[in-house]
């Protein structure tokens, strides 16, 4: 059986004292209220991947993670942050390919798939994301456009290394916009990315994928969204800037 994970995505929020208290809270919370095995992931800023990782030590269901990382090892690449660097701060997981650093950062999916195998090789673990756009949804296009985004970003690894993947659907209007996607358009979607992964490795790759919702995720909505078949979890922007939201979402699954 495959496990849970919900994912916190800081984005560009929180200075360090702020961070460590909404994380430290997180703790608590999650602590005395969280019974079920289910793994929260928090994705913060760089600057905050040590402590973090730091005071998650002893909780085995609490996990930190960064929002993006280089494709290369190491090098000359003035203000950039490796895979390598990350991995030593004690997080173990990274957002790669997230729809804003794909829209802000010019990021394709060749590029996403680059970071993803540095990632591996520096034993993090990816949460590769792919959604589409208003006008892709619209145009009837989303399946389409997310078989080009498997097929670039994640599809040309080895079974080996995508075994070691998470995906995270997160369509692009329902990103801070308050418009979830229904439980049945997300079950719909996250069906369609288990049979691809079926298509191109095999049955059981797509059984033990780990398949998370991402947009306008919140306590009340993530009831109904997590409980669909193929949902394995979500990936939370907004609402992960509150302990008490945030925990209510990893409580679902109590
Ligand atoms: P949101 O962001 O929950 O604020 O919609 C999700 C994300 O971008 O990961």
């Amino acid at each position: 059986m495959r496990g849970k994970i919900i994912a916190a995505n800081w984005k560009m929020n929180m200075k360090y004292p702020a961070g460590l208290a909404l994380f430290s809270d997180m703790i608590d919370m999650i602590h005395t209220e969280v019974t079920g095995p289910q793994q929260t992931v928090v994705c913060c800023p760089f600057i905050h991947l040590h402590a973090l990782a730091q005071l998650a030590i002893g909780h085995p269901t609490i996990s930190v993670g960064a929002e993006n990382c280089h494709e290369a090892e190491s090098g000359a690449f003035t203000g950039e942050i490796s895979a390598g660097m990350i991995r030593s701060t004690g997080a173990d997981y990274v957002i790669l390919g997230h729809s804003e650093r794909r829209k802000y950062n010019g990021e394709t999916s060749a590029l996403v798939c680059k970071k993803t195998e540095i990632a591996l090789k520096n034993t993090l673990n990816p949460i590769v994301c792919i959604g589409e756009t208003k006008e892709e949804r619209a145009a009837n296009r989303q399946f389409e456009c997310l078989k080009r985004q498997l097929d670039d970003s994640a599809f040309p690894l080895d079974s080996n290394q995508f075994s070691k993947l998470v995906i995270a659907y997160e369509p692009i209007w329902a990103i801070g916009t308050s418009q979830t996607a229904s439980a049945a358009q997300a079950q719909d979607i996250h069906r369609f990315i288990r049979q691809e992964i079926a298509i191109r490795y095999d049955q059981e790759m797509a059984d033990n994928t780990l398949l998370l919702y991402g947009g306008s995720c919140k306590p009340d909505n993530a009831v109904e969204l997590f409980s669909q078949p193929d949902i394995d979890g979500g990936l939370i922007g907004g609402a992960s800037l509150n302990a008490r939201e945030f925990v209510d979402i990893v409580k679902v699954y109590n």
